[in-house]
């Protein structure tokens, strides 16, 4: 059976609740119709709550972009993974390369932020990515794999279940340089390969998706490839139109 397509909004710090509801309310009445995609927004905390209101009975889900490591405790300024799923959050992205250059966060956080999404039965999409001076050297796979490594180090391949993970490369975000085809693709492969060959994992439900300037001129061919299971999309997604042309392309794929 064919896999519904995954396409992931990375809404990051935008929005406010009145544009917020001219959003919604859109996405809530053009994309509930898709059947072949499993979409999902990832909006700033305080907007979840609306999210759930707009969103409750459709198909499309929401969550967040970070998550805490820690339970809860005297971490000023974080959120929880449990109080995410108060809010009947689906995905968390986890290791955004945003965050870990801003907030030096290391890739041993990023694995314990994986596990407790997973603990609450919420979905990760883990980012992971080789800046352009990593891949010029022709270290991209190596990088990849030291990422991905931590987190089978410290809690084992089977975690991956149930997951997403999504190749970014830190040069095509932002930057309206996105990957080829051909290069998304065989990093994908290359992920996939990693985490279900190396580590005998025959997984029912673990994705990979790419992420960097996507937008409806190279949606269409980023939706050909085999390896790709969807996309993670940032500037593209808080454009409504934008958005609705990238979901229709996946739609028809
Ligand atoms: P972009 O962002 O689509 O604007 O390049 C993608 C991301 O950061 O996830």
């Amino acid at each position: 059976m064919k896999k519904n397509k995954i396409i992931i909004a990375n809404m990051k710090m935008n929005g406010s609740l009145s544009s917020n509801e001219i959003y919604l309310t859109k996405i809530k009445n053009n994309f509930n119709n898709f059947k072949n995609l499993d979409i999902g927004l990832c909006l700033p905390y305080p907007y979840l709550f609306q999210a759930k209101k707009f969103l409750i009975n459709t198909k499309i889900r929401w969550g967040s972009q970070n998550v805490a490591k820690f339970e809860n405790g005297p971490y000023t300024g974080e959120i929880s993974a449990a109080m995410l799923k108060e809010f009947d959050s689906k995905y968390v992205i986890v290791g955004h390369s945003e965050r870990s250059t801003a907030y030096c966060e290391s890739d041993e956080n990023i694995a314990d932020k994986f596990e407790k999404v997973k603990k609450y039965k919420m979905t990760p999409v883990l980012c992971v990515g080789e800046t352009l001076i990593e891949r010029e050297a022709g270290i991209m796979e190596r990088v990849i794999a030291s990422q991905l490594d931590v987190i089978v180090k410290i809690y084992g391949a089977g975690i991956f279940e149930n997951s997403i993970v999504a190749y970014e490369p830190i040069w095509a975000i932002g930057s309206d340089m996105a990957a080829t085809p051909d290069q998304a693709n065989k990093m994908c492969n290359y992920i996939k390969d990693f985490i279900c060959k190396e580590h005998s994992c025959d997984f029912k439900n673990f994705n990979i998706i790419y992420g960097g300037s996507v937008n409806p001129k190279n949606a269409v061919q980023l939706f050909a490839s085999e390896s790709l299971n969807g996309v993670l999309i940032g500037r593209s997604s808080i454009n409504f139109d934008e958005f609705s042309h990238i979901c229709s392309a996946a739609e028809n794929s």
